[in-house]
């Protein structure tokens, strides 16, 4: 049994703080309690005693048995003072009542945990509307009383938004197997719920509503362990940038917090909503179809311009339009008048009216090859609409749960009344062609086969990597020095070309005849972030000559220019031959751990952000959808005679740093700007790394 069985399925429920009077929260949660048709004991607590609703009232909390439950509708100052003796009581503690950290008051807050602690109970909230589960049957919320039964399970963060989302679900009859406010957090999480929703036989669909989450790692955890079946359509608040965050790379400054958030649901295969709109659609879709046995879709419609829109619709999103035209002739042949198109979309023109779509819908529903349907209609003047509304409702529920068939009407009154009855029906219908397809692809999202493939450890020198990163650690410096970076990375199995660190003009020429000349010149300080803007930096060294002249160049100007800086020499490297550009990073995100980062660099990374995020580790498989993912991945690929670049170079290069900061923890952030790509092979040019030094 999972242990939020008595949450969910409480045998009894104590309301602390229930009302003698009407409208008031703790008189509503009982009515709900009441009518929702719970079947176990209810315990009302209030020191008036009498009755409330035709329930005794118990004085006190003392007078009562232990319960499974406890809601808490007292003042926040009451609730505190009590919280020792209902923990003392109960189970699970909903602790609906305002007023603790969302308004500063983290140590009321405290206190409610510490009492919870004690007894072994747990909060959920505080500051929450409640909890509605259907398995009991429970509605302990102050929301609407009636909430429908089905397979959606709701967790949002924020109460109001809840509170209106069961309302929007009544509208839509969309019918909910629980929905649970977890308000402030503070002791329950939407890990935990998440965990019982994946085992709970009656949820099929997830929907979350999140503002932020402080357990990123533990959610990706167990988000990882989602059955297969279960679906979860995200709606996250927030998409603005991370703020003046302290970073000091790239992959840092890029990395907001909503960037990360979309990356963590694309790797946990959760669905994003932008709108609430949307994700209605959304959970909708998938709480009433079947899974697509297949790709082929197929359009029918009784106006040309609709089925273009629905085309060019299923086209961005990647659907596929079912195209065998001798099948389609075979299938719609009795159907479609003479100046049809069988041609997908299935155009059964102006005059096709229920005869007809109840016709093709059945052709449709019946062949195989077939295997998802959008039915589309565009309002005629003289349709009989009564009749096409039944149809439609008639015939889809023949064929419920065959295949996915979704259906958007266009027009005014008549077709929004048809799509508000279908509605009603649970029959994923829409007003608009483009929500019909976007809900479609969200469909075949869902149901996308999630390839798991292992995080396999792989061969680095653990020993010398630890070696430079405790020195630096000894010495209390969070940034590494150029080289220092290097051969993390070179031991870590990057191809790093050589390099050497020269203290004098001697061994810069040493080294650079021992490299082979061409070879670029850098110097290497701490104190010296931007090389290039100190004139730290001459590339193309061809010869002894220019070597010695390059060497005290650099010198020069990091005088001229970076007076107080500490140089520790200047790096000798093998001058490259041009290739493609690329930026691969890794940061810390305080809720995520580490995050890894890549795109193409200069322009694209710097003014067109063209990045993609993983949270780290990730499998091979992961990393090559990060490459593939940026906008300009057809440059890596080849365009214009171009050849393809080295993209399995690319994604073992983002595997092993994957690994690297995942196994070193004290890496907090690190750039490799750029990693140059060829034809065979990606090098690493520069390299920055940051580590974390305690305090
Ligand atoms: N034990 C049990 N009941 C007690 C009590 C005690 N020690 N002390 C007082 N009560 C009773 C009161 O007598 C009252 O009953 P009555 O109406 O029959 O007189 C009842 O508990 C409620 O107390 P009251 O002081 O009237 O509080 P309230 O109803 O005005 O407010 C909350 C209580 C919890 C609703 C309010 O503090 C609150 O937090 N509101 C916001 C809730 C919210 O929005 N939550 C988040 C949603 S997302």
């Amino acid at each position: 049994m999972h242990p939020l069985e008595s949450l969910f399925n409480p045998q009894s429920v104590a309301v602390i703080g229930a009302s003698h009077h009407e409208g008031k929260i703790g008189n509503i949660v009982v009515h709900n309690i009441i009518v929702s048709g719970y079947k176990g004991k209810i315990y009302l607590i209030n020191p008036k005693g009498g009755k409330i609703l035709g329930l005794p009232v118990y004085k006190s909390i003392d007078d009562i048995p232990s319960v499974d439950v406890a809601v808490i509708v007292v003042p926040a100052k009451i609730a505190v003072e009590m919280a020792d003796k209902v923990a003392s009581k109960a189970k699970y503690i909903i602790v609906i009542t305002s007023g603790f950290s969302e308004i500063g008051n983290i140590d009321m807050e405290q206190k409610l945990v510490e009492s919870a602690r004690k007894h072994g109970s747990r909060i959920l909230g505080p500051n929450v509307f409640g909890i509605f589960s259907s398995k009991a049957p429970i509605n302990a919320t102050f929301g609407p009383a009636e909430i429908k039964k089905g397979n959606i399970g709701v967790i949002s963060q924020s109460g109001a938004l809840g509170i209106a989302m069961i309302g929007k679900a009544a509208e839509d009859n969309l019918g909910l197997s629980a929905i649970v406010s977890i308000g402030n957090k503070a002791d329950l999480s939407e890990v935990e719920i998440l965990s019982y929703l994946f085992q709970d036989e009656l949820t099929k669909v997830i929907f979350m509503y999140i503002e932020g989450l402080e357990n990123g790692h533990e959610f990706m955890e167990i988000v990882k362990k989602k059955p297969e079946e279960k679906k979860i359509i995200a709606l996250k608040a927030g998409r603005s940038r991370a703020g003046a965050r302290a970073v000091a790379s790239h992959t840092g400054s890029l990395a907001g917090s909503d960037e990360i958030f979309d990356a963590a649901f694309r790797q946990a295969g959760i669905l994003r909503a932008d709108s609430l709109e949307d994700a209605f659609n959304w959970v909708a879709t998938i709480a009433a179809s079947p899974p697509p046995k297949g790709e082929n879709v197929v359009i029918i419609t009784n106006g040309g311009g609709l089925g273009v829109i629905a085309a060019d619709a299923c086209e961005k999103y990647g659907l596929k339009l079912y195209d065998d035209m001798e099948m389609l002739q075979k299938i719609f042949e009795d159907v479609m008048p003479e100046f049809g198109s069988y041609k997908n979309p299935v155009d059964l023109t102006g005059q096709a009216g229920a005869r007809e779509y109840e016709l093709a819908l059945r052709r449709a529903f019946e062949n195989d090859a077939i295997h998802a349907i959008l039915a589309l209609y565009c309002e005629r003047g003289d349709a009989e609409l009564e009749s096409l509304m039944n149809t439609l409702i008639r015939v889809h529920k023949e064929y419920e749960g065959k295949k996915p068939a979704l259906y958007a009407l266009f027009g005014g009154e008549g077709t929004t009344k048809i799509v508000t009855e279908m509605k009603k029906d649970r029959i994923p219908a829409f007003y608009e062609v483009e929500d019909a397809v976007s809900s479609l692809h969200v469909l075949y999202k869902a149901y996308e086969k999630r390839e798991e493939e292992e995080i396999e450890d792989i061969e680095m020198d653990d020993d010398a990597i630890r070696k430079i990163i405790d020195a630096a650690i000894n010495e209390g410096r969070s940034r590494l020095l150029s080289h220092e970076a290097k051969e993390i990375l070179l031991h870590a199995g990057l191809d790093v070309p050589p390099f050497r660190l020269a203290g004098n003009i001697d061994e810069a020429i040493e080294y650079a005849n021992e490299i082979g000349y061409p070879v670029a010149m850098k110097v290497v300080s701490e104190d010296i972030i931007h090389k290039t803007d100190v004139g730290g930096v001459v590339l193309n060294v061809e010869n002894d000559e220019e070597a010695i002249d390059a060497y005290e160049l650099i010198m020069k100007n990091c005088h001229m220019h970076a007076r107080r800086a500490r140089i520790e020499g200047i790096e000798i490297t093998k001058m490259l031959p041009p290739g493609t550009e690329t930026i691969v990073g890794a940061t810390t995100d305080a809720s995520f751990g580490k995050v890894l980062m890549f795109g193409l660099g200069g322009i694209y990374v710097e003014v067109l952000k063209d990045v993609s995020f993983r949270i780290a580790p990730i499998s091979k498989k992961e990393a090559e959808k990060m490459v593939r993912e940026i906008d300009s991945y057809p440059i890596l690929a080849g365009i214009r005679g171009e050849k393809r670049k080295d993209i399995n170079a690319i994604i073992d290069s983002i595997y092993r740093i994957g690994i690297l900061v995942n196994k070193f923890g004290e890496i907090s952030e690190l750039d490799i700007n750029p990693l140059i790509v060829y034809e065979k092979g990606a090098k690493v040019v520069d390299a920055r790394i940051m580590i974390k030094v305690k305090k």
